[in-house]
Formats: structure tokens, C-alpha cells, sequence
């Protein structure tokens, strides 16, 4: 549906539907300049239905692309040189979460704005996905990191 790219990174296996939530976890916007291709709901061997997304021009490193693992705990991320895949590996979470993800608990001290207590999580299972706040112990889970991305 969308040609190879030259170089640049192509995140793959993304659990369909997930595309622009990949994109909001990584922070890009369209307006920094990178070509991204986004394929949505296209047949996979291995999943049924996946999305995928193209950065052209752009290395990503794992430690930037692994918070994906919230939403999409298959994603494969492919380096791309010069046409060829140089590197292969699985999106894999860090044991701590730290910001990006909003506590489930809403009295929770880092829902409160004033107290500027950024989020941090335990990561206490990854298929469930289920964190533990740091400081309320409340459980958050895949379904609830989900809706907040789509309120974004
Ligand atoms: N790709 C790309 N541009 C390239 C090379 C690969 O856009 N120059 C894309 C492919 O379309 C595919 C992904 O990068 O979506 C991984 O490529 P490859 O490893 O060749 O595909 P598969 O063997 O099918 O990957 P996997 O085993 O991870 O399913
Ligand atoms: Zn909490």
C-alpha cells in the first residue's frame, strides 16, 4: 500500500487502530518536517489486522520508542539504511513508567495540578497490562491508557 522507505524507521505489528496513538506517544505532530507514512487495518500473518507507520529520515532509539509497548506490546521497530532492515527488535517496556501515563485514581496527589507530582508507575504485569502507581499503589491497565490517549 506504501512504497519501502530509504532510511528511517518503520514501526510495525502495531495492534490495529493504534497508528496515531504510536504517534502521540512519540511526539510527532506532523509540523517537525519527517515524510510519515501511516497504514491503518491492513492484514497481518501474525496479528489479523495491524497498523503500521513509516518515519522517513528519522533513527528511532529504543528508549524513545518503547513506552509504545503501553498500547502496542507487539510492535516490532525496523531500522531502515539505505532500503535494507539493518536492525530488528520488539518495542519492550521499561519496569518503571514515568509520565506519559495519567494515574487511574482521580484523588490521586499526581492528578492534583498544583502539587506538580509528575506520574510514575510500577510496571507489575505487561500481557495484562497493569501498572501500579507509585504513590496511590492504585491499578491502571491497558483499557484505561487507551482512553486517555484518545482524549488527547
Ligand atoms: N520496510 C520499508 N522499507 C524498507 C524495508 C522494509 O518500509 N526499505 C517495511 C516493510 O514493508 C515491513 C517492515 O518494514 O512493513 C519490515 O520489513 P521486513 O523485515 O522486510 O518484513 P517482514 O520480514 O515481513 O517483517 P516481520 O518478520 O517483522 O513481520
Ligand atoms: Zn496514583
Amino acid at each position: 500500500m506504501v512504497r519501502k522507505i530509504r532510511n528511517g524507521t518503520v514501526i510495525d505489528h502495531i495492534s490495529a487502530g493504534n497508528a496515531l496513538n504510536v504517534l502521540k506517544i512519540l511526539g510527532i505532530k506532523g509540523s517537525e518536517g519527517y515524510r510519515v507514512a501511516i497504514v491503518m487495518n491492513v492484514e497481518s500473518k501474525k496479528l489479523g489486522l495491524k497498523d503500521i507507520v513509516k518515519v522517513e529520515g528519522r533513527e528511532l532509539a529504543p528508549k524513545e520508542v518503547n513506552m509504545i509497548a503501553l498500547i502496542a506490546p507487539k510492535a516490532t521497530i525496523n531500522i531502515i539504511r539505505d532500503y535494507k532492515v539493518v536492525k530488528k527488535v520488539r518495542v519492550k517496556l521499561p519496569r518503571i513508567i514515568d509520565g506519559i501515563v495519567k494515574c487511574s485514581n482521580p484523588n490521586c496527589i499526581t492528578n492534583r495540578p498544583r502539587e506538580h507530582v509528575k506520574p510514575r508507575f510500577k510496571v507489575v504485569s505487561e500481557e495484562p497490562l497493569i501498572l501500579q502507581c507509585s504513590y496511590c499503589e492504585r491499578y491502571t491497565t491497558r483499557e484505561d491508557v487507551v482512553k486517555q490517549f484518545k482524549q488527547l
